[in-house]
């Protein structure tokens, strides 16, 4: 049987391709982790090397992703072992499947812990404990439940559930639907609240903060976070694209919807930020006070505005959506190569990679409160407990280079034909991709890291 000749399930359509995809993208890295992050290193001279590494690097990355799901069409392991077969090269290149599965669990040991954060959310906004918050109370009351690991441990737990639950199912029927309502809600309510934070008199300053760029802020950490989350942010580097690709329809173009899924996922990133930063700056709070920055600012606006537990309500069950629609692509490879290549059924596949990341996402929870520790990681890079070390290990160093590794095989290794008729792009457009892809993309991703660890 040929590559091209097996059969598998694909999605019903290029559009449902862009949401699922663009669902993968859009989750807690957009609206959690970017503007803290951003908060973290300083503003603007981090979000234009981040917009830079998402044109630059992430683009033609996500094509090449997105293009060897499609050839293979199998699990990340077996798409690229067939494909190295294929342009007879070595079956070595298996690994880069393997490393993605790992990296896939790794992440989802600590997502599942902060999506748990934002399922307790819903609750606290629905219950009205919004109301009349202020800087001090909002951020004690997230210090609160920091502090709790049962009830951490339980929220993980339900989210780990949730995640395996859809995942069993196959990922067509209750998602598709799913985000097809919720992504434009997700936007509407991030519109309402870019309006609201535009009220409060902080708003050109948060634009100079996100948008003007001083560069003695950026140090060699700041470029390498931002390469990083280039990566995480969407979801490239560890096989959760080339997986959903490789259910994509034959006739799709896969240039139109790489760029589509990007801008969204800009789009969302930035507006988060612009809803933030403007209520950091009023309430006088701290922008690079870390992960706790979403569920410390956002409450003190809902207390405030008009119907605010309603909207708080909504928005948090919408980021709940977010982050469940990005999770179950974290399983996904892990669970289509057990069920690709042993005789598990594919829901006990889905619970089975689940519990093994729910396993760690344990130690990542009592990291919050009874276990902390911190310890250098390469060079200057330091890490302070379990999640930072797993956030780091992962986003910063396993997705770059895995993706490094996708583009010196779409560039270098397989043979320029195969990507040619599946990209199915005019000449200029391929030569242009090939180019960046061969030469600009590796070659930055590489220069960055040199930088960032001191190399030069
Ligand atoms: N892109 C997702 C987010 O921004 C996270 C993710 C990373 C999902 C890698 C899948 C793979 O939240």
């Amino acid at each position: 049987m040929t590559i091209k000749e097996s059969t598998r399930e694909q999605w019903s359509s290029r559009l449902i391709f862009i949401l699922a995809a663009t669902g993968s993208a859009v989750g807690l890295g957009n609206i959690w982790k970017f503007p803290y992050i951003t908060g973290e290193n300083g503003g603007g001279a981090f979000v234009l090397v981040y917009l830079l590494c998402i044109s630059l690097i992430g683009i033609p990355i996500m094509m090449a992703e997105i293009m060897l799901g499609r050839r293979g069409r199998r699990n990340p392991v077996d798409t690229m072992r067939l494909l190295a077969a294929e342009s007879q090269r070595s079956p070595r290149w298996a690994w880069l499947g393997w490393i993605g599965i790992l990296a896939g669990i790794l992440i989802m040991s600590f997502y599942s812990v902060i999506a748990g954060w934002t399922v307790d959310y819903v609750y606290e906004a629905a219950a009205g404990h919004f109301v009349g918050l202020t800087a001090e109370t909002a951020s004690a009351k997230f210090k609160g439940l920091l502090n709790e690991p049962w009830q951490l441990l339980f929220l993980h737990s339900l989210f780990s559930f949730m995640t395996a639950f859809v995942v069993a199912r196959g990922v067509k029927a209750g998602l598709e639907k799913a985000v097809v309502i919720l992504m434009p809600a997700l936007f509407l309510l991030l519109t309402i609240l870019v309006g609201y934070a535009a009220t409060t008199g902080y708003f050109m300053q948060s634009l100079d903060f996100l948008f003007k760029a001083d560069f003695s802020k950026l140090t060699a950490n700041s470029i390498l976070t931002a390469l990083g989350h280039a990566f995480f942010t969407l979801s490239l580097g560890m096989g959760a694209i080339m997986m959903y690709g490789s259910y994509m329809p034959n006739n799709a173009s896969i240039a139109k919807t790489t760029l589509i899924i990007a801008l969204m996922d800009t789009l969302v990133a930035l507006m988060a930020g612009m809803a933030m930063f403007p209520l950091v700056f009023a309430n006088g709070l701290e922008v690079g006070s870390g992960p706790g920055l979403l569920f410390i600012t956002l409450p003190i606006a809902f207390g405030e505005i008009f119907a605010g537990s309603f909207f708080g309500t909504l928005f948090f069950i919408l980021v709940v959506f977010a982050a469940w629609t990005s999770s179950i692509s974290l399983i996904e490879p892990g669970t289509a190569y057990l069920t690709e290549n042993t005789r598990l059924k594919r829901s006990t596949a889905a619970y089975l990679i689940s519990f093994i990341a729910w396993l760690l996402g344990v130690a990542v929870v009592l990291s919050f409160n009874t276990w902390s520790f911190s310890f250098p990681f390469a060079g200057t890079v330091k890490t302070d407990g379990l999640f930072d070390l797993l956030d780091i290990l992962t986003s910063t160093f396993m997705l770059p280079l895995g993706g490094l590794a996708i583009a010196i095989f779409a560039g270098w290794v397989m043979r320029t034909e195969f990507a040619f008729q599946e990209l199915n792009l005019p000449n200029k457009w391929f030569n242009n991709w090939y180019f960046t892809i061969r030469w600009i993309s590796p070659a930055l991703v590489i220069l960055l890291f040199l930088h960032s660890l001191g190399v030069f």
